[in-house]
């Protein structure tokens, strides 16, 4: 055995239960690391190169996409490897997206971290919801609607609590009775002081009267109506299709997460660009432009407001960062060998070689 220690390597494994323990289920923690991550791009701190994507069923859509980014100021690289299964919760009742992370260290190129990767995922998503609600939505915003009770609306309750605190009521439509009861009864466990009930399958119901509209849902069809949005109302858009063309057109503004991404997507606002019904000047900005400063968020009491995040994955990236020091420092997670030497430095090596 080779005593020399010079050639380990090692890394650290965090499951899910790891980072949940360790505290990573904050959302202050997600929407300041993906804040943080979007100045970071914007400074030109970040290598962010096209993302892979592997379709096995044209279909379905079944897919594995490749996501990397680098953070040079933090000398840090890393990578979502994500997968996305539409059809798993309807054939075999289990979970769409799935993921892990990995991050390498930029100094000797060296693994530090591999993760589980759907919570950072996940809650990517609803970090950038709840950003854009705190410079977006009214901040005496007291009930929220929900179309669609799946993980990313779970998620996205989360975080807008977190960043809309003065939120008190909660309604969910989905499309079963059934999956709203199950909405109704994890997160009444988390948000105990909300109030959280179902709409019997009405998906009006579930909007009336709400201040904050957040439609997640698996469906392709414009299941919001215009005239279901009050004044003042904040919108943050999920899934793909899900609103009628007549919601985006009664919004004073429409912010992106980036909307030189969205418009070449497949959600409602791209659908407007494609079909000439929502052209560049209709795009208020991107999030990272109002929270510079570079741009207004709410300006007033009575506007309705619209928000559409496709998905930066340096966002991800930045997350997950966040998450491995916190999770680090709270001990949590395993040491993972990932060599013990060099290939010809193993002194057993005669007999594993097969020549
Ligand atoms: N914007 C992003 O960055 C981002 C990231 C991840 C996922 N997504 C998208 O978010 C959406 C939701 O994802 P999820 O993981 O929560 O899905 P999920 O399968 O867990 O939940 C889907 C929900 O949609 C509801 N639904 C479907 N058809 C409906 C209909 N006709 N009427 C009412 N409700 C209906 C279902 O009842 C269910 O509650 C998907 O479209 C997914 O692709 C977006």
């Amino acid at each position: 055995m080779n005593m020399n220690k010079q050639h380990e390597i090692h890394c650290h494994y965090f499951s899910q239960e790891d980072l949940l323990g360790g505290g990573c289920l904050d959302m202050k923690l997600a929407m300041e690391a993906a804040k943080n991550a979007m100045l970071d791009h914007r400074g030109g701190e970040v290598l962010f190169p096209e993302k892979i994507v592997q379709i096995f069923n044209d279909e379905t859509q079944e897919r594995i996409n490749c996501l990397p980014a680098t953070f040079l100021n933090r000398k840090v690289c890393g990578v979502k490897w994500v997968s996305v299964f539409p059809p798993n919760p309807v054939v075999h009742g289990i979970q769409n997206l799935s993921a892990v992370v990995i991050l390498s260290e930029i100094e000797h190129g060296f693994p530090i971290a591999i993760m589980e990767g759907t919570l950072c995922s996940n809650m990517r998503v609803g970090a950038m919801g709840g950003l854009a609600a705190r410079h977006l939505a009214r901040q005496d915003s007291e009930a929220i609607g929900f179309i669609g009770s799946g993980e990313q609306a779970k998620m996205h309750l989360i975080a807008m609590k977190t960043a809309v605190p003065s939120l008190k009521r909660c309604c969910v439509g989905a499309k079963t009775e059934e999956e709203e009861a199950q909405f109704v009864q994890e997160m009444s466990a988390i948000l105990p002081e909300m109030e959280i009930a179902g709409a019997g399958t009405d998906l009006q119901r579930a909007v009336d009267g709400a201040d904050v509209i957040v439609t997640a849902t698996s469906a392709q069809a414009p299941l919001l109506k215009a005239d279901w949005v009050k004044p003042g109302a904040f919108y943050s858009h999920v899934g793909g299709w899900e609103d009628e063309y007549a919601v985006a057109k009664a919004c004073s503004k429409i912010v992106c997460d980036d909307w030189e991404t969205v418009k070449h997507r497949t959600q409602t606002l791209s659908r407007m660009y494609k079909d000439g019904e929502l052209t560049d000047s209709d795009v208020h900005g991107n999030l990272v432009d109002i929270v510079a400063g570079e741009k207004p968020g709410r300006e007033r009491d009575d506007e309705i407001i619209y928000f559409n995040a496709v998905g930066l994955a340096f966002t991800d990236i930045g997350i997950a960062l966040a998450m491995y020091d916190r999770a680090l420092e709270a001990g949590m997670g395993q040491d993972l060998k990932i060599q013990s030497t060099m290939i010809f430095e193993h002194e057993q090596l005669r007999d594993w070689v097969r020549i």
